[in-house]
């Protein structure tokens, strides 16, 4: 199976998520990636599940675009946005997990909890999501799998 590359970037969080949001929008700008901000605009409380939605309907429809997804501890927004058909979405905390999310299992969407990492580690973790190809293979087996 070839590489499916991400070209495309679609990012949302809730109010809990909304600051390490910004943060890793722009650090992904700095890779050179183009990210769409889908929401919220400030740290007003907001339901995590329709920002989810949005970003999954995106990830759904569109080849080659990714997503990522903060709230507070990146649980929701990852139940939420697993409801859609194909969408892959995993709850990483540390680098190896995100690498393998995208290696092992064509994940789609990143999520995150901002009150569950830190900064440095987020971004570490990121990257290490940006930085995963899939690999295909027996994999491919197993992720057709997944929807049941
Ligand atoms: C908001 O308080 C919190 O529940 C939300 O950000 C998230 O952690 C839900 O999974």
């Amino acid at each position: 199976m070839p590489e499916r590359a991400i070209a495309h970037i679609v990012i949302a969080s809730d109010h809990a998520g909304f600051t390490l949001k910004t943060h890793i929008a722009e650090h992904i700008r700095a890779r050179g990636l183009p990210v769409e901000d889908l929401g919220p605009s400030d740290e007003t409380s907001c339901d995590y599940s329709d920002f989810a939605h949005r970003v999954a309907e995106r990830v759904a429809a569109g080849a080659g675009t990714a997503g990522v997804l903060v709230c507070g501890t990146g649980i929701g927004m990852s139940m939420a946005a697993n409801r859609h058909e194909g969408v892959r979405a995993a709850l990483c905390s540390e680098p190896y997990s995100a690498r393998m999310s995208r290696e092992h299992n064509d994940a789609n969407v990143l999520c995150v909890g901002a009150r569950v990492i830190g900064v440095a580690l987020a971004e570490a973790v990121v990257d290490a999501f940006l930085e995963g190809a899939f690999e295909g293979g027996r994999h491919a087996r197993r992720v057709a799998k997944i929807e049941p």
